[in-house]
């Protein structure tokens, strides 16, 4: 499943956290990558215990946090601290990989199980060229470039890349969840439970709609790992 999170940040939040990324230190984005996608990644990323990360990650992980469909769609049981990169310039594209499986928190020690990859875009879209969100699935190749402030989440298990980014910069935050429920056509029939009872309840609770909800919390009591 697909889904994206429109005005994720809002603009008060973005300009903090953009603020706080134009003036900070960039290291090499091949810190954090496995051997085959050191060989395919030319970015930047901000070192992940910098001052200015931690900054920029608490307000992201506050937004997250507060935001409904964030945690419908995902289920979070844990969430990689979030890191920040920067396309542009030389460094200025990432091609298809899949990400590791499992990342370990260097400074907690803490592994997270990678089921979702989301990605928070920070810049303008009219302010550079390139730069797509280019996701291979299932369904097919989709290319995303959306507004500053919106999220997007994937399954995990999706090749993906970054196509160069040809003209100004590209900001971005990125991060992986390790859901609930680990399975992604679980967590789509449960999203789409969650969202169907929300519209039948606008208009009035009834048996039906607890039983739904019943329905509902029975099949996350299956599924879910907590
Ligand atoms: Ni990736």
């Amino acid at each position: 499943m697909l889904l994206r999170i429109a005005q994720a940040l809002t603009a008060d939040e973005l300009r903090q956290v953009r603020g706080l990324l134009e003036t900070a230190d960039w290291a090499d984005g091949r810190v954090t990558a496995g051997d085959q996608s050191a060989g395919v990644k030319n970015n930047r990323q901000l070192p992940e215990e910098s001052a200015a990360a931690q900054q920029a990650r608490h307000i992201v992980s506050v937004a997250l946090a507060r935001n409904p469909m964030f945690v419908t769609g995902a289920l979070p049981r844990s969430v990689y601290p979030p890191l920040f990169n920067r396309y542009g310039g030389t460094a200025n594209d990432f091609g298809d990989h899949i990400d590791n499986a499992v990342r370990t928190h260097a400074a907690t020690a803490r592994h997270v199980r990678t089921d979702i990859a989301c990605t928070l875009f920070l810049s303008d879209p009219a302010g550079y060229d390139g730069g797509e969100l280019v996701i291979n699935d299932t369904y097919g190749e989709q290319r995303l470039k959306f507004e500053a402030g919106d999220l997007v989440m994937y399954p995990g298990t999706s090749v993906h890349r970054v196509e160069p980014v040809t003209r100004g910069e590209r900001l971005a935050c990125f991060f992986w969840i390790e859901s609930m429920v680990r399975r992604d056509d679980q967590r789509r029939l449960l999203y789409d439970l969650d969202m169907a009872i929300l519209a039948l309840r606008q208009r009035g609770d009834s048996a039906e709609t607890v039983k739904l909800t019943g329905c509902y919390h029975n099949l996350l009591r299956m599924w879910a790992d907590v």
